[in-house]
């Protein structure tokens, strides 16, 4: 077992690294799931890794456990690109099932997403939004951190008032999600549909993970600056049910004592 160190507020834990994150995250998410909460779920490499570790964890269960767990299954993701959705490669939707949807043999339709080819994607970001609080809205959200401070795609400037919609992606963020489109930034959507700080400040939980040392700095200023809307992750502060997991590199410019 490697140290964890609990903080007041948020609690907070830090692990040696990826995999310890993972691990632990994959508990949670299995938890939740197993007390029939709806779960938020989020992409990202940060994502890759813990969503390894769930879907290990779910395969080591006796078959009826996990097809009682997978028969209740409810979960929405944060966001999607506008233009991309099942069977683009570069969509979020195909990143969910070959993360989840395949290994875990989960029926379609499962892995709700919006839907980046609606013809309207304003009108999309409304549906969605509908759908998620018709279903009650989230038990568990999981939730990565943009270099800028984004979380699901609500970029700076941004308020805790913002709701689910449609919005132009930032420079950086193109830049930063480049890799999965051939390293091209121009090759990323412009455009993505985003659930809106406003449902995701709504979940019961919100499980803030951050891991490498590149988001060191704009985890401390999330954690440990006054919220304001050029760090839009800063205004999950205000969240009571926020829990934050991150591994020794992205904590270590954490102020610990
Ligand atoms: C993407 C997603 C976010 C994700 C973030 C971090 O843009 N929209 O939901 O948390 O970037 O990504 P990564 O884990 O690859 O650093």
């Amino acid at each position: 077992m490697t140290p964890s160190l609990p903080l007041a507020r948020p609690p907070l834990l830090v692990e040696a690294d990826g995999f310890a994150v993972a691990d632990q995250v994959a508990g949670r998410l299995h938890e939740a799931l197993a007390s029939g909460r709806t779960l938020g779920l989020a992409t990202g490499r940060t994502m890759e890794p813990v969503y390894r570790a769930f879907v290990a964890r779910l395969r080591a269960l006796p078959p009826q456990g996990r097809q009682r767990l997978i028969s209740s299954w409810s979960s929405f993701n944060l966001d999607e690109y506008v233009g991309l959705g099942d069977g683009d490669a570069c969509s979020f939707a195909q990143f969910m099932a070959l993360q989840l949807g395949e290994p875990l043999d989960l029926p379609q339709g499962c892995l709700r997403l919006p839907d980046g080819r609606a013809v309207d994607p304003e009108a999309e970001a409304i549906r969605y939004a509908q759908q998620l609080r018709a279903a009650g809205g989230i038990g568990l959200q999981l939730l990565g951190l943009g270099r800028n401070g984004h979380v699901g795609f609500n970029e700076p400037p941004c308020r805790p008032e913002a709701r689910c919609r449609c919005l132009t992606l930032s420079a950086s963020t193109r830049q930063q999600n480049a890799a999965a489109f051939g390293g091209d930034p121009q090759a990323v959507p412009a455009r993505a549909i985003t659930l809106g700080l406003a449902e995701i400040l709504a979940a019961e939980t919100v499980l803030l993970v951050v891991t490498v040392a590149e988001k060191a700095e704009i985890l401390r200023r999330s954690l440990q600056e006054a919220p304001c809307p050029e760090v839009p992750a800063s205004w999950l502060q205000h969240h009571r049910g926020l829990q934050v997991i991150a591994d020794q590199s992205a904590a270590s410019a954490l102020c610990l004592s």
